[in-house]
């Protein structure tokens, strides 16, 4: 079957964050939302359909899971990237990042230290910072067409102060880096040398571009899988941030109880009626559609990589490897601070996410783009961009 990815479809009024809490972000509603990271594309009808039948019964009492449902999880895996979880280790979460917040709570005391790399989604400093534990950055190196790496020096010396925890981004937002073996390699066994429990958040995982592989962390070693919790989820995947579930994969029992002690105190350890058929319909029947998905993001990747070029040379991309946000190096704007922003939004009318919400030194210059929406979007919002830079520039 053939999906269609640039059927607009008006979010307007209809609580979408992206949509409806634009104006308190921006101060304004004519900007195009390109910001947060939900797609403005349908979800696959085979999770449609799951939800259909399940609202057409009419009844949403208490809701059971059925081992079919970590079953699904676990054969994504399997067959996107070559990994089998053990089911028995899976846990529910409400989301990737409560689940970030609940390892940094659990596997960590007030005060200490919490490993990450930056630029990186900014939750992973809140949830660290909301549990009064402070972040401990390692700043990403990058080469001079702007891709990342990482500064396995300082990720060592950083690691040599004991932090507890190591959370990754595995592949890497906003960089757009999908981390090779041998990099995921290195990571794991320095923090497997110095006792450092890794969390990897692979929720955009399955976004793959341009032939590029993920793999799994837990999947390098046995002896990294032994101190790796993994977040995996189908709300990235598949447009299902409202549904709220995500899955963690836990090495142990020891760690999985801690953690599960937490939830279940507060009597939160099952799915609600339509995030359970919705998850594993996607995970049974969701391939066919993201592989179109994916050729439908490569494409209006490549559009914005060639408008750049032809038209804003003062804004670069490096092509991401994975996923729909793109990181924009606004530099050649000369543009410091909070003019950058206030440009996009009050000049091109875009309301696209400060880099400095990534990490305040890295992400200066900075702004991340969505484009997981239809093809007409982002030719609109390359229009406005260049309209507003030729202006800017006297052109
Ligand atoms: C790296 C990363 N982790 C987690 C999330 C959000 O996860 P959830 O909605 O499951 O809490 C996002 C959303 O953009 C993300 O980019």
């Amino acid at each position: 079957m053939q999906y269609d990815f640039n059927q607009p479809i008006d979010r307007w009024d209809n609580f979408a964050v992206k949509y409806d809490e634009m104006e308190a972000k921006y101060g304004r509603r004519d900007l195009l939302p390109m910001w947060i990271a939900d797609m403005d594309l349908k979800t696959a009808p085979a999770i449609l359909e799951a939800i259909d039948a399940r609202n057409k019964q009419g009844i949403f009492g208490y809701t059971s899971r059925p081992d079919s449902y970590f079953r699904a999880v676990c054969d994504w895996q399997e067959k996107r990237n070559g990994w089998r979880p053990d089911q028995e280790h899976c846990v529910f979460a409400l989301g990737v990042v409560p689940a970030l917040c609940t390892c940094v709570r659990e596997f960590s005391a007030p005060g200490d230290e919490i490993l990450f790399l930056t630029p990186v989604y900014g939750e992973f400093f809140e949830s660290v910072e909301n549990w009064d534990r402070k972040p401990l950055t390692v700043s990403l190196l990058q080469d001079e067409d702007g891709r990342y790496s990482v500064d396995f020096d300082a990720f060592e010396a950083a690691l040599k102060r004991k932090p507890p925890i190591f959370i990754l981004c595995n592949p890497h937002n906003p960089v757009g880096r999908v981390w090779t073996p041998e990099e995921l390699r290195r990571m794991g066994e320095l923090c497997v040398k110095y006792g450092t429990l890794m969390v990897s958040d692979e929720i955009h995982s399955d976004l793959m571009l341009f032939g590029h592989k993920h793999t799994p962390l837990a999947s390098v070693s046995g002896e990294i899988a032994a101190h790796t919790i993994t977040c995996t989820s189908a709300t990235k995947t598949f447009n299902l941030a409202g549904l709220q579930a995500a899955t963690l994969i836990f090495p142990n029992e020891e760690l999985q109880n801690k953690y599960q002690k937490f939830w279940k105190s507060l009597d939160v350890h099952r799915n609600n009626c339509f995030s359970l058929v919705a998850v594993e319909a996607a995970f049974r029947h969701g391939e066919e559609w993201v592989d179109q998905l994916l050729t439908h993001l490569e494409g209006n990747v490549l559009y914005v990589e060639e408008f750049l070029k032809a038209h804003i040379p003062e804004i670069k991309l490096h092509r991401p490897e994975c996923t729909y946000l793109l990181w924009l190096n606004c530099k050649g704007l000369d543009l410091p601070g909070d003019a950058l922003p206030a440009f996009m939004a009050e000049e091109a009318h875009l309301a696209l996410n400060d880099g400095r919400g990534f990490g305040p030194v890295d992400g200066e210059g900075y702004m991340r783009m969505n484009i997981a929406c239809p093809r007409g979007v982002v030719e609109r919002a390359m229009a406005q961009l260049k309209a507003a830079v030729d202006k800017r520039m006297g052109r």
